[in-house]
This record gives structure tokens, sequence and C-alpha cells, in this order.
């Protein structure tokens, strides 16, 4: 029997539950944190005279060694450890002898997984914001070129208002521009030192806790130590920020999905980003998107996991918490995965302007300025709204459309009518002329896209 914790206990424990028990198949991938925190720490207690400076040495040496070999796979991870803090701890002792069990002096697993858990989340939180920020650039190139292709606006998913295509696009950039800063502030409540907190009371050593924050690069250490173990609102918050990114991705996805059925066709993916299906030869699918879109509920899953283990615990630590790493780490793997394909997809899909214009051509959807040229000669709006509806009616009737009407129809309606109106109504016009701030307007589009240029420098 060779557990931690053998003076106590006189049995080893049974395999099914260690098996159960174990966190090391998820908590392996803190390895480097794990380390590098028992570094900071040992660094501390002897620059406070808690251990040795000899000792100090031989751990940071023992542990710098333990680091080189998992980086390089001279080193494997024991499957039968409980989780990735007594694996290093028992390795560091296989290798040092007694000075490695000098390491967990002052500090307890649950202060120190509540590190671990920090400073990876960070270190991802960097990662997605990198993925994030290349989207973002994407979708502003591909503004650029999409400034004066015009296609209909929806609302209801019915035909609405004219609208240039990066406007729609840009539109998507703002959102994931949200996403961006969610993240960062996150990054911030993460950023607080838990370590020193120990079990949950603090301790009788003379620590030195802003030590510690600075060696690791943390910005402040935490308030309350039973707060330092029992705080995993990072990690929920964590998962809401990567739910909204999926719910963003998944927003985008349903109209690429849209888009590039023969009903829209308004993009065709590239051959590389779609799928063909096993007996209709005709098909081409978009199932990147369409996983993206199915992805974003495990997400949501995720977050649930989280805050439904949370709800319920009482101060301070309870091995429930063990189930964080599970739910955000898929989190993030699933976001980041997401993220790095649909880019690419993006990138390389093509939009077809001619199909766009032609569906915005039949729908009415230049009726808002049909009316509005009625209030500029000085009808009230809600009058003018009336005429134009009852325009639409009559070029159903007549099967035409407000731009092939003739001028008497108009005038029947309204004296106010005059030839400029076909000038009023063109859909390229109709989009120009929406210059209010944050609108439509080509030079509107152009403003998104200078400040999104900004900000991507
Ligand atoms: N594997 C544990 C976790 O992930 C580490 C902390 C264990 N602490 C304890 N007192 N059992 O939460």
């Amino acid at each position: 029997m060779n557990t931690l914790w053998q003076g106590r206990f006189q049995k080893a424990l049974d395999k099914q539950v260690n098996d159960f028990n174990s966190s090391i198949s998820v908590d392996c991938r803190m390895y480097r944190e794990d380390i590098t925190g028992s570094i900071a720490h040992a660094t501390m207690l002897a620059e406070q005279g808690i251990i040795s400076a000899g000792d100090c040495k031989e751990i940071v040496a023992g542990l710098k060694g333990i680091l080189a070999d998992l980086d390089s796979g001279a080193l494997q991870i024991d499957p039968a450890a409980e989780d990735i803090h007594m694996f290093v701890e028992a390795e560091l002792t296989s290798r040092i002898g007694d000075t490695g069990k000098r390491l967990h002096t002052a500090r307890s697993r649950n202060d120190q997984v509540a590190l671990d858990v920090r400073m990876y989340l960070m270190r991802e939180i960097d990662e997605i914001t990198a993925l994030l920020n290349e989207l973002i650039k994407a979708i502003n190139e591909i503004s650029k070129d999409n400034i004066y292709t015009i296609m209909p606006g929806y609302t209801h998913l019915q035909r609405a208002q004219p609208i240039s295509f990066a406007h729609h696009l840009l539109s998507y950039a703002m959102m994931l521009l949200r996403d961006v800063d969610r993240l960062a502030d996150c990054r911030r409540r993460t950023n607080v030192l838990p370590l020193g907190s120990c079990a949950l009371a603090g301790t009788t050593y003379n620590t030195d806790r802003q030590r510690v924050a600075g060696l690791l690069g943390f910005d402040s250490v935490c308030k309350n130590s039973i707060d330092g173990v029992s705080d995993r609102d990072f990690a929920a918050e964590l998962a809401f920020d990567i739910s909204t990114v999926m719910m963003h991705l998944s927003r985008f996805s349903e109209e690429i999905i849209l888009w590039c059925s023969w009903e829209f066709k308004f993009i065709e993916l590239d051959d590389s980003y779609s799928t063909g299906s096993s007996i209709m030869p005709q098909k081409k699918n978009p199932d990147i998107a369409e996983l993206v879109r199915g992805k974003t509920g495990r997400v949501y899953g995720d977050l649930t996991t989280l805050l439904t283990m949370l709800k319920g615990l009482p101060l301070a630590y309870n091995k429930d918490m063990q189930e964080d790493k599970e739910a955000v780490f898929d989190a993030i793997d699933t976001v980041k995965m997401c993220l790095s394909i649909f880019t690419p997809m993006l990138k390389t899909m093509r939009v077809l302007p001619g199909n766009m214009k032609k569906a915005a051509q039949n729908g009415f959807i230049n009726a808002t300025d049909c009316a509005d040229y009625l209030v500029k000669k000085g009808m009230p709006f809600r009058s003018a709204y009336k005429i134009t509806g009852q325009l639409v009616a009559l070029c159903i009737q007549k099967g035409e459309t407000l731009d092939s009407l003739d001028l008497d129809s108009y005038r029947s309606l309204s004296e106010l009518f005059d030839g400029d109106i076909y000038d009023e109504i063109d859909m390229h016009k109709c989009v120009e002329k929406r210059l209010s701030e944050g609108g439509t307007g080509f030079e509107s589009v152009k403003a998104q896209i200078e400040y999104l240029d900004g900000i991507l420098k």
C-alpha cells in the first residue's frame, strides 16, 4: 500500500474506486501549470526560510527535470495516479527522495488545483482570443470586397430592405468583438492567485502570497481563503463566454446553410469544406456549418454542467468540483476546433452577387424608400405608408414590381409622384442613402471596416 494518506488508512483503495476517484485522464493536460506553480511555491518557501535554500534548489531542479521529460515524452503520466498533483509530487519524491516531501508545506491540493485551473484557463483564453481575432479579420477582408454587393436584408426571414452584403457580414464581426471583450473580462477575474489559501483556512507558516503572485504573473491575490478554494465562477463564466461565441457561430452557420441552398444560392462553399451524399450524386452539403451549429448544444451542456455542479455545494472544497475540468475543457476544445475550421471555410466561400441582387429585386424591398419619397415631398409617414401598401397590392395584381410599374399608376394613387421616383427606389440608391450612423449606406459600411482595421492592427 502506497498512497499519500497511508498513515490514517489500513487498506488500499479498491481498484474500481480508484478509477472512479481519479481525474488524471482529464487534468493531466495541466502538468505544465502544476509544475510551474510548484516551482514558484518552493521558491517562496525558501525565501521565507520555511524550507532551506538547498532543499529548494533540489526541488526546483527535480521539477524542471520532470517538466522537460513530460514535454519530450521521456516520462509518461501514470494513469493509475489520482490526479496530476499527486503524480508530480510522487514522481518528484521518487527522483530526489525525502526532500520532495517538503514541497507540499503550506499548501493543499485544494488551492493547488484552483491555481492550476486558473493558469490553464488564462492560456486558453489567449488562444481562443487569437482565433476570434483571425475570424474577425477574415470577415473584415471579405467585407472589403463586398461593400457594393447588394442583398435582401430579412426580418422574420421575409425580404425586408436592401442591404450591403458587407454590412450583414460585419454584424457578425461586431458580435465577435464583444466576445473578445467578454473573454478579456473573464481573464481579469481569473487572474487572481488562490495559492496560499491552503486547505481552506490559510496557514500558520509565514508565507508571502504576493511574492508567489509576482513569480507567476498574477495581478492580485484572493482576499479570502475559503473563497480562494471554493470559487469556480471563472470556469462557469468562461463556459458562458464560449457558449456565446458558439451561439454566434451557430447563427452564422444557419445563414450559411440557408445561403448555399438552391432556394437562396447566395454563396457557394469550397469543395474542400463541403461533403457529398452516399446516395444522391448531386448533393453538396454544408456539413461543417451544420456541425458547428450542432456542437453549440454540447457547449451549452458544459455550461449547465458547471452551474448545476456548483449550485448546492457547501463551503469549502468538495470533490464535486473535480467535475469542473471535464466540462470547461470540453467547451474550450470545441470552440477552438470550430473557430479554426470556420475561418478558412468562410475565407474560401464564393460569393454570388448576381443571385443576391436578383433576390433583392423581387419582393418589394424598396417599399420603405417609396414611402420615404412621399414623406420628403411633405406627406405624413403613415399616409405615405398606406399609399405605398396600395401600390404594392396594385403591383401584385398587375404582375409588376415597384421598379416596373408605370408612372400613371403611381400618380393614380398620389399626385406627388414624379419621374424621379424610379431613381429614388433604385436598389443601389436605397442602400447608398442609409447613411445614419451604423446604417447600411456604403460610407457607413466603410467606416465600420476602418473601425475594425484600427482594432485589428
Ligand atoms: N483532483 C482534485 C480536483 O480536481 C484535486 C483536489 C483534490 N483535493 C482533495 N481534497 N481531494 O478537484
